[in-house]
């Protein structure tokens, strides 16, 4: 399957390269267009591509000069599991915003944020200085430290943060474990053990997809550094079941010009599920089908034990984003 892609895209790209070699000359903008964004792309490939720079002016070294590496004017700061790749990946579709291609971990890691700003800008991808920079690390979120190191080195940086369903969130992190915990053939405890204190039968708040899920708290942490105005929080459950209005409100909040639209973001009814569609860079993806991973069964009694603990941050939530949502 995996093979079968490579040879796909690698006869896409030099189908490409022919038609760049027989076209040149007769075309004003050609778009170098590379299979993937890392592996086989030359350096800063699939940025110029991205950027519209033509292959002419690639060739004459005219825009490479204006190319930069610039610290991020927005941050995805979380919420792990809450659908950051796929927020990351739609956004990447408007042709003013460029991502990092990783993770980057720099304020939650003091191994990486010991390493400097320079290090950090290096981890950016090369982009014009019209456009956007983009990195996520959902880990942000909820790592104490990170909200002032981040004031740190802008303060008026945007910050994204992507919520779902406290419960399912918290649900889908532990599948997540578990998945990891299996692939190495380890045994781990039922969500229901973990989640619920055996001595008192109380939640257990100290369990991580727990305390994740109490979004309120962690904001808290933020806004003591940030205005909320510099906060947007995206709507995770949308954002799979109808994502254009969630990423139309995104693109507001970045000031960018409304581009993105059902061309781009169109719902593929064999699926079920939303497909990503790029002109430049010629892919069609379909994110949530194969990032879904099955939850397990959990007790309904804990799922409501659950949801009853989680009412009341999810209330003081609503309250300090000025949005609701319809968790139960
Ligand atoms: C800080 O973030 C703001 C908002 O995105 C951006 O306009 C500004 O250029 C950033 N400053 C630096 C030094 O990156
Ligand atoms: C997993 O562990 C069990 C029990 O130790 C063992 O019998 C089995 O062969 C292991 N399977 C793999 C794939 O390592
Ligand atoms: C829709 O999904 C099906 C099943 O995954 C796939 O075979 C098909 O190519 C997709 N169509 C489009 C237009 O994305």
């Amino acid at each position: 399957m995996v093979l079968l892609k490579q040879l796909l895209l690698g006869s896409l790209a030099a189908g490409i390269l022919l038609y760049l070699i027989t076209h040149l000359g007769h075309q004003d903008r050609v778009h170098l267009v590379c299979p993937s964004e890392s592996s086989t792309c030359p350096a800063g490939g699939s940025v110029l591509r991205k950027l519209g720079v033509t292959y002419e002016q690639r060739r004459n070294g005219v825009a490479t000069g204006r190319l930069v590496r610039q610290l991020p004017h927005a941050i995805i700061i979380g919420v792990r599991k809450g659908g950051t790749r796929a927020l990351l990946e739609m956004l990447s579709l408007h042709p003013k915003v460029v991502k990092a291609a990783q993770e980057v971990h720099f304020f939650d890691s003091n191994k990486n944020y010991a390493r400097g700003f320079d290090w950090y800008r290096s981890r950016m991808p090369l982009s014009l200085n019209s456009h956007v920079t983009i990195e996520k690390s959902p880990a942000y979120f909820t790592t104490e430290k990170v909200p002032e190191r981040i004031f740190g080195i802008n303060a008026s940086v945007k910050l994204l943060v992507i919520v779902r369903d406290p419960v399912i969130r918290a649900v889908s992190d532990y599948a997540q474990v578990l998945e990891g915990k299996r692939r190495k053939n380890k045994t781990y405890p039922r969500f229901e053990s973990l989640v619920v204190d055996q001595a008192t039968c109380s939640v257990n708040t100290k369990y991580k997809a727990v305390s994740t899920s109490v979004y309120a708290k962690h904001l808290e942490r933020w806004l003591l550094f940030f205005p909320i105005e510099q906060v947007h929080v995206v709507d995770g459950d949308r954002l799979i079941s109808d994502p254009l209005p969630e990423i139309q409100m995104v693109e507001r909040f970045l000031n960018l010009t409304p581009q993105i639209s059902r061309d781009n973001l169109y719902f593929n009814s064999t699926r079920g599920f939303y497909c990503l569609r790029s002109e430049r860079r010629h892919v069609t993806r379909c994110l949530a089908g194969s990032k879904g991973r099955a939850h397990p069964h959990v007790r309904p009694a804990v799922l409501e034990q659950l949801r009853v603990f989680f009412h009341p941050y999810n209330q003081k939530f609503y309250q300090i984003t000025g949005r609701s949502f319809t968790w139960p």
